[in-house]
């Protein structure tokens, strides 16, 4: 048995029909505590129950084993929950946060959906097909000059292409350093023209955002309680702060042993940790509980010479993710979140007994924008 097995309780039915996690159902052999770990997570499940959906997200995404990735880096068992499988208008773990959010905007009354980001903006593009699929308008603040174009497919192509494929309307406007003004002037523009707008704030991150990401966290207890496996951290790339606001307030709820790692991708990680407390307390008021401020872990270091600039690390982990395991990282994200990962593994900062999870949150269409920069 390969020590990504703890027990087999089931005989195999075919080994041809389901991948190796699916036909070994694993246990850890300890009635007692799986039934604490079911109670754990049904109280999650129940807090977040409160809230309704839209139900855009394709849920619950995969969490998968890394194992080629693992044998390459010779340190702990690493798996993949995969976020950028959430579905629609190509995924991302921005739909989990329009879930929760958009419900609200449609609970309104809205016509319109108000956001902003850069332009090659994963948030934005998900924004925007979350309004084609409600039948929304979509206006959307498009932000230049965070960051210097790597080259002229980052204008057109990725994000900024399926933005206009998915029918938003692209006002664009100069990055002043503040995240949701342009945003909150646009819809106050629209509302005086007669629209009924709905800000969408910069990266879905707000208070119902975060409580919504929370669901993440549920999906994996439950996923690594199907799976035998307790994993020792989750790791992710962090940067307008929701997706660690939520992870850290469901697993401390649901998997208090689990350690959350956000790695700053913003080249400002005392502004994201800021952000993490913010959102991550007043998500927590809104499911009852206080909120772990203890547990927020900001990694610095690996966001490179700044925001949406992909240096050596981040090519490096574009390619094993890739050439290993088949998974398209983005250069201002994802990979930024797989090569901090990686060097704390070469940092020893897990052993090979541990289980480590980590999140692809998506951002794949940024790949072409980047694609001269890349050259893979
Ligand atoms: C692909 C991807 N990963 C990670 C993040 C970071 O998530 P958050 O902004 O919630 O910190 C983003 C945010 O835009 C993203 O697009």
């Amino acid at each position: 048995m390969s020590s990504w097995h703890r027990k087999r309780i089931a005989a195999p039915i075919s080994d041809k029909a389901c991948p190796w996690w699916r036909i070994f159902p694993l246990s850890r052999g300890d009635a007692t505590f799986e039934a604490m770990d079911r109670a754990l997570i049904f109280d999650l499940e129940r807090r977040l129950d409160h809230y309704e959906r839209v139900g855009l997200a394709h849920l619950p995404t995969p969490l998968e084993p890394l194992k080629r990735l693992t044998a390459h880096l010779g340190g702990p068992r690493l798996w993949v929950k995969r976020e950028d499988c959430t579905g629609i208008g190509f995924g991302g773990n921005k739909l989990r946060k329009l879930d929760f959010v958009l419900r609200e905007a449609l609970d309104a009354g809205a016509d319109t959906l108000v956001s902003g980001g850069v332009v090659q903006s994963n948030s934005q593009r998900q924004v925007a097909a979350a309004a084609a699929k409600l039948g929304l308008d979509c206006h959307l603040a498009v932000y230049h000059g965070r960051l210097a174009p790597p080259g002229p497919a980052y204008e057109t192509s990725g994000n900024a292409l399926l933005n206009r494929l998915f029918g938003a309307q692209l006002h664009h406007v100069p990055w002043t350093g503040n995240r949701n003004q342009a945003i909150r002037a646009l819809a106050e523009e629209l509302s005086s023209d007669g629209r009924r707008p709905y800000v969408v704030p910069y990266g879905v991150s707000n208070a119902l955002g975060a409580a919504g990401y929370a669901t993440a966290a549920a999906e994996i207890a439950n996923q690594s309680a199907a799976l035998g496996i307790e994993p020792r951290a989750i790791v992710h790339g962090s940067g307008s702060a929701g997706t660690q606001a939520g992870l850290v307030l469901g697993a401390s709820i649901a998997m208090p042993e689990v350690g959350i790692v956000g790695i700053d991708i913003d080249a400002e990680p005392e502004r994201v940790h800021a952000d993490v407390l913010r959102y991550g307390s007043a998500a927590a008021d809104l499911l009852g509980v206080p909120f772990p401020t203890d547990r927020v872990e900001v990694v610095a270091g690996h966001a490179g010479p700044a925001y949406g600039v992909p240096h050596a690390a981040t090519i490096e982990a574009i390619k094993l993710a890739g050439r290993l395991e088949a998974l398209a990282l983005d250069p201002v994200y994802s990979a930024k979140g797989l090569a901090g990962l990686i060097a704390l593994v070469r940092q020893n900062r897990w052993t090979t007994e541990d289980d480590i999870v980590f999140v692809h949150t998506g951002g794949a269409p940024a790949l072409f924008a980047y694609a001269e920069a890349l050259d893979p």
